[in-house]
């Protein structure tokens, strides 16, 4: 594996293997990497002559009072971690490097930001678009692996790729989870034991919502209804339930009515993190 840190020398790679006729597949992070992370590599390595990751904590879609300097880091690990999934290069750009223009235009999503994660994170997906504009330029991949996890991420990634035809195909990999069903994030180290031991809730409330909707229910009200009593009463004091939506998979539309493709996704705050989940359930 070759560790890339300078934009230039990534863009002259990409290049090169492109010339060459070569496929690229693309896995953007923000590294301390988990099974997640993984399992987007081994996905791309299935279809891809390269594999290209990227670890950069992009401080443009962290908030004021987010956690971007306290975010999760481990380099050495994280190069271990890559090599041994099969990663041809890793991309480590500097901040420094990655904005070291001025700042005289701006991306802006301007859909899908009203809800879920968009409605308590402003800009956020302002940034995220922002930095895998730049990435898709610097890696030139065939194609760009995205957890589902991040299922509003991944809808806006797809618009942006639409719209703005990039030549790139983006590929959705399913949740990765710990056996007890958390969803595995980089930020579930910061919760405290008792935190770890509740979360699962996440995870088993959306099962609860996915049950209803297989047992014939389809009022979206009485499912989110159903789906916040559940986590307000699994996880007690000091968790706030941010949302409970339900929404038409993937453009992420309101519904009344479950029909089609529709995902559940809640959103808890921990004292000590953020977490998000979400189910597609297709009836
Ligand atoms: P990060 O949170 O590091 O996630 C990188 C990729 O891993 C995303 O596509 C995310 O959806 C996926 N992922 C995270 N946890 C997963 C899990 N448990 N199962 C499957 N996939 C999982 O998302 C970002 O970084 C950034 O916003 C980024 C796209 C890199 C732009 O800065």
């Amino acid at each position: 594996m070759r560790t890339i840190a300078l934009k230039e020398e990534m863009y002259l790679w990409a290049k090169q293997v492109k010339a060459a006729d070569h496929s690229i597949g693309f896995v953007p992070t923000m590294g301390f990497l988990h099974e997640g992370h993984l399992a987007l590599v081994e996905e791309a390595k299935r279809n891809n002559d390269y594999v290209i990751m990227s670890i950069f904590v992009n401080p443009l879609q962290f908030g004021q009072g987010e956690d971007y300097t306290t975010y999760p880091r481990d380099e050495k690990r994280d190069k271990k971690l890559a090599e041994e999934a099969g990663v041809d290069i890793l991309f480590m750009p500097s901040v420094d490097d990655m904005y070291k223009h001025k700042k005289s235009i701006k991306l802006m999503v301007t859909e899908k930001t009203d809800k879920l994660c968009g409605a308590t994170r402003p800009g956020h997906f302002d940034g995220v678009v922002t930095v895998l504009t730049k990435l898709f330029h610097l890696t030139m991949p065939n194609r760009a692996y995205f957890g589902l996890k991040d299922v509003q991420q991944f809808a806006i990634v797809t618009a942006l790729v639409e719209e703005f035809d990039f030549p790139v195909e983006i590929v959705p990999v399913d949740t990765v989870r710990e056996p007890s069903g958390l969803a595995i994030s980089s930020r579930n180290v910061k919760l405290t034991r008792e935190e770890k031991e509740k979360a699962p809730a996440l995870f088993n409330s959306l099962l609860l919502g996915k049950k209803l909707i297989i047992e014939g229910e389809t009022d979206a009200n009485v499912i989110i209804k159903t789906v916040r009593h559940y986590l307000d009463q699994q996880l007690g004091e000091n968790v706030e339930v941010d949302y409970v939506e339900m929404l038409t998979f993937p453009y992420l539309e309101d519904i009344s009515e479950v029909n089609g493709k529709v995902v559940i996704a809640v959103a808890v705050r921990f004292l000590t993190a953020r977490l998000i989940d979400n189910i597609i359930v297709d009836c």
